[in-house]
């Protein structure tokens, strides 16, 4: 179906279609990155960082919300203030001069716009985050320097590898005591099988934080080229002073402390560690950085090099394989879908990535799934509880659609030239659970909470026949999602469900000629997932070797695992 003409000439801001020269242009100087972290290693504190050196605040403080430290911006929900992690995926936009590019090329600005796509750090919410990864054209693993690669970092790296996104490597808390700067690039190595070809290497150890030697790339590859002191700033709440220095000032300063660094770089030299951008492209190697992002040391460096080296949006494939170019007409996918992100505006918000073209507030776009014609009148990018309405985005960008209830995860957008992207796979649900009204005259509300928060993708819903509508099963990556499923059904609908655990621990796709038999079978459950997916749900893994052993022919295919 093509875009209705008739309300496209409705548009609030009708400007002259864009030309082909500046959406690739506009593409260009766009970086989207998302960062991939274990809780506590320092997102927030990080996050906060790049908008105080992008100018977006003016002091540290204001988005994180940790004890002693100003209001929070970013949380939004009672839970998520009470366990201090962050739930919903909201995206930060702002301009970044780098400090190492010429301010103009051939007469085009050369100031980048920098979107940074949050990600939920908790692992019960890996769902959430594996779709916001496909919003995103690179990633920055945070690593915090006394724990090394954790046990999320390490299932959300898998996501990026699988996806084929690049990833820098940010090395935090180096102002803290911890491991040696080549234990932490052995275990990157040895445990992930990435490279790690470092581009600043710390002056001083862990817990004694002077500053970055800046390693030479191409032709002067590991050559220390110059020392970046830092100076601290009271509570790290403003950008760190930086002197540049040559090696033989640096030498003079910091005498063996420099020494060791420059010595060190060499070595990575020798073993083939430094930065190759193919490699880097192609997920091999992963550029690092040292940094201390409380004290703000090392910040601007993680910004320059995304400018630098992370890639710009790029062609994405659609559905039949054909690339959709960043300079064809508009298109867009729609990553999270969240409603209730804040008590003052209780809407349902869809968070789309232009992948195409130019997106005007106001256009009428065509929802690829239904055909239908959706209306873009109110268009916003959502950072916490700030909301800023747009009116122009690009390629690369991130728009909160508001109210856009038809829209789910994966969702295509478009105008003129049809097209639809594939869509996102959904992970293997661990958890089960029994959702109940907790009375029957709650019962339509209840109903309606659910569809919500099924099409939100916030749980999976299944459904059979043997227990009826009133009271579905919650299917889960981790435990946590009920929690929030309660939690905003209560603050959204008012309605208080009960929660039983069903004592399930898998789930495999099946199909009708399979269901019957498989329901006799002891621990086994089969339930249509409200895709049309008939998902069987089992006790544990030894009932279901025992069942693929005893009875082969029944289709029990694996799902995506949550990795
Ligand atoms: P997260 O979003 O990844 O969960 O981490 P967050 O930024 O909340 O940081 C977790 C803790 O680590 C915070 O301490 C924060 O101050 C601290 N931190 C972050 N980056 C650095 C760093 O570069 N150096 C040092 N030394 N600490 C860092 P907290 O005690 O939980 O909170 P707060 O009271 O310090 O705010």
């Amino acid at each position: 179906m093509s875009t209705p003409p008739a309300s496209a000439s409705e548009s609030t801001n009708a400007a002259k279609p864009a030309s082909s020269n500046e959406v690739r242009s506009e593409a260009l100087r766009r970086r989207t990155f998302a960062v991939i972290s274990h809780p506590d290693a320092g997102k927030s504190t990080l996050t906060e960082a790049l908008a105080l050196h992008a100018k977006v605040i003016s002091e540290a403080g204001a988005v994180h919300g940790k004890a002693g430290r100003k209001s929070t911006v970013s949380d939004w929900m009672e839970m998520e203030k009470a366990r201090g992690i962050s739930v919903s995926s909201t995206a930060l936009q702002f301009n970044y001069a780098s400090s190492e590019a010429p301010k103009s090329v051939d007469g085009v600005d050369t100031v980048n716009v920098i979107n940074l796509v949050d990600t939920p750090g908790h692992s019960d919410f890996s769902e959430d985050t594996y779709r916001v990864l496909t919003a995103v054209d690179a990633a920055v693993m945070l690593i915090d320097a006394a724990k090394g690669l954790e046990p999320q970092t390490l299932k959300l790296f898998q996501v990026c590898r699988h996806r084929g996104i690049p990833v820098i490597t940010v090395i935090n808390k180096w102002d803290r005591p911890g491991q040696t700067p080549l234990e932490l690039l052995d275990e990157i190595d040895e445990r992930i099988g990435l490279t790690p070809t470092p581009l600043f290497w710390p002056v001083g150890i862990a817990g004694d934080f002077r500053g970055l030697l800046r390693r030479g790339l191409d032709d002067h590859a590991g050559e220390a080229v110059e020392y970046i002191k830092f100076t601290r700033t009271a509570g790290g709440a403003k950008i760190a002073p930086e002197e540049h220095l040559t090696p033989e000032v640096a030498l003079e300063r910091e005498g063996d402390t420099w020494a060791e660094a420059a010595e060190e770089s060499e070595l990575l030299s020798a073993s083939g560690q430094d930065h190759d951008q193919e490699l880097f492209l192609a997920g091999q190697t992963s550029p690092v950085i040292f940094a201390s992002a409380m004290l703000n040391f090392g910040v601007r460096q993680i910004l320059d090099t995304l400018v630098a080296l992370a890639p710009p949006p790029r062609a994405r494939l659609a559905i039949d394989d054909t690339p959709r170019e960043v300079d064809d007409p508009f298109s867009a996918v729609v990553f999270k879908v969240q409603a209730g992100m804040d008590t003052a505006h209780r809407d349902r918000l869809a968070f789309m990535r232009v992948v195409s073209g130019v997106f005007e507030r106001g256009m009428v776009v065509t929802h690829a799934q239904t055909g239908k014609p959706f209306a873009t009148k109110y268009a916003l990018t959502v950072f916490g509880r700030e909301r800023t309405t747009v009116e122009n985005a690009y390629p690369g960008d991130v728009v909160g659609l508001v109210n856009a209830t038809a829209l789910a995860p994966g969702h295509t957008l478009f105008v003129d030239k049809k097209v639809e992207f594939p869509p996102i796979p959904s992970f293997a649900p661990e958890h089960f659970a029994i959702l109940r009204a907790e009375s029957a005259s709650k019962y339509k509300q209840f109903r309606k909470a659910v569809d919500q928060l099924d099409s939100e993708g916030v749980v999976q819903i299944l459904r059979n026949d043997i227990r009826g509508d009133a009271s579905p099963v919650m299917a889960a990556v981790g435990p946590m999602q009920f929690e929030v499923v309660a939690a905003r059904m209560k603050a959204e609908y008012n309605v208080d469900p009960k929660i039983e655990p069903l004592g399930y621990a898998l789930a495999r796709r099946t199909d009708a000629e399979s269901t019957t038999e498989l329901n006799r079978q002891r621990g086994v459950e089969v339930f249509e997932r409200s895709d049309g997916v008939l998902l069987a749900l089992v006790s544990d893994k030894w009932r279901l070797q025992y069942i693929q052993k005893e009875l082969p022919d029944l289709t029990l295919e694996p799902l995506v695992a949550a990795t």
